[in-house]
């Protein structure tokens, strides 16, 4: 996809097609105006007479419209004026792209209408067009068998109005909206594949044709050898009843003019939890597939930072294996001995991503992190208490969390952090180890965090729970792409922007 802004002459643009916004019972926006009074008020007239009520999400195709160089004009809803958010705007493109994948139209121009939102600069309008343009071209990697529909023919997209000051800014924001597309489409096609293909030795094969693209990426593979060199006991614990061997992956990129303390992500990389011994429901449990979300994300930021070619050091880390049960797998009750010497008692082994990522998280240390990142599907308890619209932010810095909430707000891929004290990690308390894996059914991402945070000490940390974002479920089940967009702004503007 091409993309470009547009300053001024709307009427004489050249593009196939012109999309513009209209508010709720037909109110023109300030472009849709402009384009009627040059086609002699055919836009007015359609709208007066209850053709289109520009609810939002709905879109209008009006051809051979006189007076302009574009031969057709797309309409697209705002819905109610007083209502106009960031998401009515992004939903006003998206169904526009929608309506236009469905023609052979090669080229638009969107005039939808410039918001005046904060933090709606000309970097972010231009990011958010190309973001959403690309989010709404996705097509999930299915294996059905039946022929696929052509592609669409759209190739070429100008975003605007931007003031001509504002067009190299504007442009920034188009490319790095279209490499946060293109980053959250390698976590979905990778979350979306079934368990029997995305394995570990997959997500470790994905990492290893990133290195191969990039000269600034470098990508080490321990197998089950090297996972026991490093004393990981409570990642061994888990991959023990699996026949599909484990694999702990390290991602380093180094950019250029970078401060040498790397951001340092990990993430956890279960490609099928059966819950093992402590055995989860039979319904719906093929969603345990996404529960590599997180390593997912982790590849897909390292993607973005390459292609971005970011001022940073990123080092991604991914614990990556099956969770099932087996005659040798862990049982409730076993103790383990994690790579930090704690030592943990595993009272239910359905709770297996804190024990990967506790030895993940310590392996970070010898990066001396300037932040580290955990990303994980971790808990239910965090879906029961923020639902799908927030992932949950745990952090021992306060700072960073906030940080991570305000990437959240600006790339429309919220955070909301959640507690991080001591009390919690009270209820870890175990009668035989250092600590048990579970704190009871109160507060349990909460718990979750608080085992983490035995592990990250003396590191600036935070710990995204993702399981009630990463994928849907349901008609239209699969994976969202977040928390990328999040990770991504993350990374951009610790880069300086
Ligand atoms: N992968 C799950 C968490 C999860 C649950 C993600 C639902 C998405 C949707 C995790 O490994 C898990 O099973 N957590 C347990 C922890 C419990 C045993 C303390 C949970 O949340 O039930
Ligand atoms: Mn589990
Ligand atoms: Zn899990």
């Amino acid at each position: 996809m091409q993309f470009d802004v547009w300053t001024k002459g709307l009427v004489t643009l050249e593009a196939e097609c012109l999309v513009v916004g209209v508010f709720d019972e037909g109110e023109l926006t300030e472009e849709a105006s402009t384009l009627d009074a040059a086609a002699g008020g055919r836009l007015a007239k359609l709208v007066a007479r209850g053709d289109f009520p520009g609810r939002s999400g709905e879109t209008l195709l009006v051809p051979d419209v006189e007076g302009l160089k574009a031969s057709r004009v797309l309409l697209t809803g705002l819905g109610a004026k007083k209502n106009f958010s960031r998401k009515t705007f992004r939903k006003a493109i998206a169904s526009a792209v929608a309506a236009l994948a469905r023609t052979r139209i090669a080229s638009a121009a969107f005039a939808v209408t410039r918001p005046s939102f904060k933090d709606l600069d000309d970097y972010y309008f231009g990011r958010v067009v190309a973001e959403v343009v690309g989010n709404a071209l996705y097509r999930v990697n299915d294996l059905k068998t039946a022929k696929k529909p052509k592609p669409p023919a759209l190739e070429k997209v100008l975003a605007g109005p931007v003031r001509a000051p504002g067009a190299a800014v504007g442009r920034r924001g188009l490319t790095h909206g279209a490499a946060i597309a293109a980053a959250a489409k390698v976590q979905r096609d990778l979350a979306n594949l079934p368990a029997n293909v995305c394995t570990p030795s997959y997500l470790a094969d994905q990492a290893k044709a990133l290195a191969k693209a990039h000269a600034s990426v470098k990508v080490t593979v321990l197998d089950e050898a090297g996972i026991r060199k490093e004393k990981m006991g409570c990642f061994l614990a888990v991959t023990q009843g699996s026949a599909e061997p484990p694999r702990f992956i390290i991602i380093e990129y180094k950019g250029p003019k970078a401060p040498k303390a790397p951001i340092v992500l990990v993430g956890k990389g279960i490609t099928f939890d059966t819950g093992g011994i402590s055995l989860k429901d039979p319904a719906n449990m093929d969603e345990m597939k996404f529960d590599m979300s997180g390593s997912a994300a982790v590849i897909s930021s390292l993607t973005l930072a390459a292609e971005l070619r970011l001022p940073l050091n990123v080092v991604g880390l991914i614990a990556a294996a099956e969770n099932m049960p087996d005659g040798r797998a862990i049982k409730p009750g076993d103790i383990v001995t994690s790579a930090s010497g704690q030592t943990v008692e595993i009272l239910n082994t359905d709770a297996e991503g804190r024990l990967v990522l506790c030895d993940a998280l310590h392996y970070a240390r010898r990066y001396d992190p300037a932040a580290i990142i955990d990303i994980a599907t971790l808990t239910g308890a965090c879906v029961v208490a923020l639902g799908s619209h927030f992932c949950g932010c745990m952090s021992n810095d306060d700072a960073l969390a906030r940080e991570i909430v305000a990437a959240g707000q600006r790339a429309d891929d919220r955070a909301w952090q959640l507690p991080f004290t001591e009390e919690y990690a009270e209820q870890l308390k175990s009668n035989f180890a250092d600590m048990a894996n579970i704190g009871g059914r109160e507060g349990g991402a909460l718990t979750a965090a608080a085992f983490l945070g035995k592990y990250t000490q003396g590191m600036k940390w935070a710990h995204l729970d993702v399981a009630g974002t990463a994928y849907t479920g349901g008609a239209n089940k699969g994976s969202t792409g977040k928390p990328t967009p999040l990770l991504a702004d993350f990374l951009i503007h610790r880069a300086g922007k």
